[in-house]
């Protein structure tokens, strides 16, 4: 087989500014040990997200110039909301200026005190508007997505028989929704399987529950579908990708990841009363309801990339960039989540670093290192990001240390990947000489965006 090529040409390009690694460790020190304290302008290859750091389209950045910038009834929020009932079937589109603020509407309504909302895994911001409301966020990740040497098609799925027990445990009238996040962010960008979304209906439908979707990376999950389950290989993507929203009651999205734009999002669902409610509540801290927080010229480049994104040349070329990386990190003996998941490679810091325990940060030490020797940003998703304290003031940490490689779409090419394959492998090669970090400040919330460290 042939080199699977980025399906694109480059028309206009952002230069990169090099620093050495004597500077890099200077910028460290000065943003605490905290990646997100760092100027962009000084990173060299950015892996801190996928989400915002799209490259456009010609036709996309076309679109931004065809924005209807009406108030009310603008004609770009027609073709926005066309595109996404395209994909969704759902009744109500309700557009919002990223995915939190379609969460954040959403569970001001059905969450509250002694609620609970189920999902595979909660991504961070989803998990802080449920708890946010007073309600408790759930996650029944299904068992194999807990263990990331183990290699299999769906680690994403949820554990339908755990949530059965717990909806019997706490009363269907305490759970407003169950939610699918798909793919699995914060458990490995692991894809779902269709069979796991209809289980899970079907656990819906005994106890009469909504099923909504976290729908921000919807494309790279139909197209593992396609790649791994039975019955898919014929279907396209926007096929399967229907398929997945027909079992579902409505939809947050983030347009961040999927639609291949910068800012953007959406609330999608087919219950009447409870989208009246959404928008009343757009209205009031997003805009009103045909550009719900965006411009028009925003949500014509929604419109257009999410017709891009179900281009399977282009999901081809996206789940075989992201696995290009893994393989060469693999072959180098670095361990990661296996399999890759869709928008990035996940390192497995507890086995990178077994001599580094939770309490000393393992992922943040390997954060800094990277940048340290390459310039290359990535994030720690482990004790920092996910770590509770007991009452004590002891460490509880989440079950797995991550650092997080996260692919921007379109904007790297195959040498910047290979690059950052030869930065973990040095890193690598020097991990017995890492030390681990302590936390001198942290926000009650969210920490780890602005928390300070110092090495140990
Ligand atoms: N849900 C998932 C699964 C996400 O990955 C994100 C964002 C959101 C919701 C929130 O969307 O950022 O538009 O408000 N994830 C980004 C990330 C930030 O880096 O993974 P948002």
């Amino acid at each position: 087989m042939k080199t699977i090529i980025e399906p694109f040409k480059i028309k206009s390009v952002e230069p990169i500014k090099f620093t050495t690694p004597a500077e890099r460790e200077e910028i460290l020190k000065k943003a605490g040990y905290n990646v997100f304290m760092i100027p962009a302008e000084d990173v060299i290859i950015d892996l801190l997200t996928d989400s915002g750091t799209s490259a456009m389209s010609a036709s996309q950045w076309a679109g931004i110039m065809n924005g209807d910038e009406a108030y009310a009834g603008s004609r770009s929020f027609f073709k926005f909301e066309n595109a996404v009932k395209k994909i969704t079937g759902h009744k109500f589109i309700i557009p919002t200026h990223q995915g939190r603020a379609a969460e954040k509407i959403l569970f001001s309504i059905v969450g509250g005190k002694g609620k609970y909302i189920p999902n595979n895994t909660h991504f961070d911001t989803t998990r802080a508007n449920v708890e946010f409301t007073g309600a408790e966020a759930v996650d029944f990740l299904n068992e194999i997505g807990k263990h990331p040497e183990v290699k299999a098609d769906f680690k994403g799925n949820m554990d339908a028989e755990k949530l059965e027990n717990f909806i019997k445990k706490v009363g269907a009238r305490n759970i407003p929704l169950v939610m699918i996040t798909v793919t699995n962010n914060s458990g490995g960008g692991q894809p779902v399987s269709m069979q796991n979304i209809r289980d899970v209906r079907s656990v819906c439908d005994k106890y009469g529950l909504p099923l909504f979707l976290d729908a921000c990376r919807f494309a790279e999950n139909a197209y593992f579908i396609k790649l791994r389950e039975q019955g898919y290989q014929n279907k396209s993507v926007l096929e399967i990708a229907r398929e997945m929203f027909s079992y579902a009651d409505g939809a947050t999205m983030s347009a961040k990841k999927d639609a291949l734009v910068n800012i953007g999002g959406f609330l999608s669902m087919n219950d009447e009363a409870l989208a009246t409610k959404c928008r009343n509540l757009l209205i009031v801290t997003e805009g009103f309801p045909t550009y719900g927080g965006l411009a028009g010229r925003d949500l014509e480049a929604v419109a257009q990339g999410l017709e891009e994104v179900l281009d399977e040349n282009y999901l081809q070329y996206r789940i075989k960039s992201v696995e290009y990386l893994a393989n060469k990190m693999t072959s180098a003996g670095i361990p990661i989540i296996e399999p890759p998941g869709g928008h990035a490679v996940y390192i497995d810091a507890k086995r990178f670093l077994p001599h580094i325990p939770p309490e000393e940060y393992p992922g943040q030490a390997i954060v800094c290192e990277i940048f340290r020797v390459g310039g290359v940003r990535g994030v720690e998703i482990g004790s920092v990001m996910f770590g509770k304290y007991d009452e004590n003031g002891k460490l509880i940490p989440p079950p797995m240390e991550l650092v997080r490689l996260a692919i921007p779409r379109r904007v790297y090419t195959q040498s910047h990947i290979d690059y950052v394959a030869e930065v973990l492998i040095e890193t690598y090669k020097n991990r017995e000489k890492l030390r681990g970090f302590k936390i001198t400040y942290e926000a009650p919330m969210l920490r780890h965006f602005t928390c300070r460290f110092e090495p140990l």
